[in-house]
This record gives C-alpha cells, sequence and structure tokens, in this order.
C-alpha cells in the first residue's frame, strides 16, 4: 500500500482548509497557522503565558580553554520577568560556543540531564561543525512528576487563566532562553534551531511552531501527541501517554482517549505549522513505540504547504520509509536510522548537515 492510501484511509482532518471549509491559499497560510496553533492550545498542549517578559543572565562560572580551547563554556542563571502578569522564574543554562569571527548558529536544546557533556550532547561534535548549543535541564524548569503544577514555574501562574501543560512549560523556557541568547548579539538569528529528543522532542516541535524565532525545528522520536500522527497508530496512544503521563497535557486531551477520530485535528498540522520555516523529524526503525511510519506521515503530509508556499519540498516517496533513508534535500527532511529509541551523534550529524553546516 502507498502511504497516500494509509492515509486516505485514516480521515485526517486536512492543513489546507480552514476549520470553516474555506481553502487555505499561499496568501492566507499565517491565519492558518495561527488557527492551528490555537487548537492545539485549546486542544492538546494548554494556554502558555505571553509576557512580554525580561530577561536577563547572571554569570554563573566560564571556562574559557573548553574542547582543546576551542569552545567557551558559560554557564547562567535566567532571570525571566513576565511584566504583563508581575511572575518572576529563574532557572540555569549553559552555552558552549565555539571561538572564531562571525556570528554562530545555534542550537536550543533541552535535555533529560543537566551534566554536559551529555550522551544526548555531542558538544565536540556540535562546535567542530561550527554551531553553539544552549542547554536547558528540563527538571529546572519544572519536574517532570505527576505533582499538579507544583513546581518550578507552574504554582507561579493561575491555572484557571493558563492550562499549559509540562511540554508547554519546557517550551516556554526554550523561548525564554532564546530571548536571552539572542541579547548577547552572537548568535545568527538565521541559524537558530530548537531541538529535543523523545517527550523533549514533543517540547522542540511545540516550541518550534509557535516561536518563528526559531528557523530550524528538530524532532527526534517523539512520537506520540509529538510528530506521529494519531488516528490509526501502533505503539503508544492516547490513553497510554495520558496515563502515564497525565501533566504533558491539558485536560481536554484526556476526552480524546480512545476517541482520536473525533479530534479536530491531528499531529501533521503542528509539523505543517512550522511552516514556511524548516522543519525535520528524526525517527529510528526500532522506536515502535512511538511509531516511525505515523512520524513520517506527519512530513509527508506537511510537505503539501511547502509546495503552496513555493518552497522548496522534500522528495518524500509515496511509500513507508526503509531503515536508514534520509530525504533532506528540500525545506522539510525526515530520516528514519537504524536502532532504538535514542538521541544519536547519527541524529545530530543529520541535523547539522540539513542546516548545511
Ligand atoms: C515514554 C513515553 C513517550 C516518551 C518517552 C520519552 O516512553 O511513553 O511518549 O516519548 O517516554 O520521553 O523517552
Amino acid at each position: 500500500m502507498t502511504i497516500s492510501e494509509e492515509i486516505r484511509r485514516l480521515n485526517l482532518p486536512p492543513i489546507l482548509k480552514f476549520a470553516d471549509g474555506r481553502d487555505v491559499t499561499a496568501e492566507n497560510w499565517p491565519q492558518r497557522r495561527e488557527e492551528i496553533l490555537g487548537i492545539f492550545e485549546e486542544h492538546e498542549y494548554g494556554r502558555t503565558p505571553r509576557g512580554p517578559f525580561e530577561v536577563t543572565g547572571e554569570l554563573v562560572s566560564k571556562r574559557e580553554d573548553d574542547y582543546a580551547n576551542k569552545v567557551l563554556t558559560e554557564r547562567y542563571t535566567l532571570n525571566v520577568c513576565d511584566t504583563a502578569e508581575n511572575v518572576k522564574f529563574s532557572f540555569p543554562v549553559v552555552f558552549h560556543t565555539p571561538y572564531g569571527g562571525r556570528k554562530k548558529p545555534l542550537f536550543v536544546f533541552i535535555n533529560f540531564r543537566a551534566q554536559t557533556p551529555d550522551e544526548y550532547m555531542p558538544v565536540e561534535e556540535i562546535t567542530d561543525r561550527g554551531a553553539a548549543v544552549a542547554m536547558i535541564y528540563y527538571n529546572d524548569v519544572a519536574q517532570d512528576a505527576n505533582d499538579d503544577f507544583k513546581s518550578g514555574v507552574g504554582p507561579l501562574y493561575p491555572r484557571d487563566k493558563y492550562d499549559w501543560s509540562k511540554i508547554g512549560m519546557w517550551a516556554w523556557s526554550m523561548s525564554r532562553t532564546l530571548d536571552f541568547a539572542l541579547s548577547l548579539g552572537r548568535y545568527d538569528e538565521r541559524k537558530i534551531a530548537c531541538v529535543g529528543h523523545s517527550r523533549l522532542g514533543k517540547t522542540s516541535l511545540w516550541c518550534g511552531a509557535q516561536d518563528e524565532r526559531f528557523k530550524y525545528v528538530f524532532v527526534n522520536d517523539s512520537g506520540c501527541s509529538g510528530d506521529a500522527v494519531t488516528r490509526g497508530k501502533t505503539g503508544e496512544r492516547i490513553v497510554h501517554i495520558t496515563n502515564a503521563f497525565p501533566v504533558w497535557s491539558n485536560e481536554k486531551y484526556k476526552e480524546y482517549r480512545g476517541r482520536e477520530e473525533e479530534m479536530p485535528f491531528d499531529q501533521h498540522m503542528l509539523v505543517a505549522a512550522v511552516a514556511p520555516r524548516y522543519v525535520y523529524g528524526g525517527t529510528a526503525v526500532l522506536d515502535t513505540w512511538a511509531d516511525p511510519y505515523s512520524q513520517y506521515m506527519s512530513y509527508y503530509l506537511a510537505n503539501d504547504v511547502y509546495r503552496l508556499l513555493g518552497m522548496k519540498p522534500a522528495d518524500f516517496p509515496d511509500r513507508r520509509p526503509e531503515t536508514g533513508e534520509r530525504f533532506s534535500g528540500g525545506s522539510i527532511g525526515f530520516h528514519m536510522r537504524h536502532g532504538a529509541h535514542f538521541f544519536s551523534r547519527e541524529d545530530w550529524q543529520c541535523y547539522l548537515s540539513f542546516m548545511e553546516l
């Protein structure tokens, strides 16, 4: 069966129609994008505070001779002030910036651990390609625990006004990190990326779909409630994810347990909402819990938006991807590597190449 046949059977909500049935054109795509973001805010990830935010950084420590004297490592505490809600919150971020004259590309990376280097963050491979990386440890923003949103930034905002999920909170911290990074004046605004793996791949996608300053959005092994189409999905489903991790979504999303067909959206729309910026999904053949084929469908469908906008589409074949295949010649990319659920060096190398680094 072709992928288009598989997709047709799922009866997915179209990307290129407004909720009221109007056609989407290149001209009105920005409005459709806003509509899509509103749908995900209401039905899945919850409402995030919009600021305005003032973000300053306090330098905690610095190493000027990291990685054979090639890299400057700085640890900051970021102090964020939401001036509309009068909320203040601080969290640490570590920056690794390679030396050299011109402005550097930057990855804002949210990670599972605080230490650096880390098995998911091969600093030298990244900085040797000329890019900097700013790493956030996600538990510093809000604990990954079923704690009724009582940790980190969670309790600082009223839930009746902001029903943001932990994914929303982690995504927000990536945008605040970018606020600060841009204030340093040393990163190249045309090459700013967000990136994360698994639950933090979902986070990177939600962050990058919303925040247009991220010109590249990398989504590693994110699967359910990330970049995988939910309808017809194998492996993890809404019932599993909302039972095990009720704080990763808002309350509304739980109503769709076993009722995926009723959702006025599916995750392909979120991948599309990155357009006209670049988006790329990494998957792994053995990651059946995430379901690489349902992930592929999202990119296959979002490719239509790039065609509509006159940008270079990917040459995705109309069939399931094979192990080791990589499609990175267009404005939207995808790969399915060998092996299992992991954020590997191979994934990073694909992302660096996609950014032409
Ligand atoms: C669990 C969860 C996934 C998630 C993964 C991870 O397996 O069910 O949705 O992506 O953890 O974050 O590692």
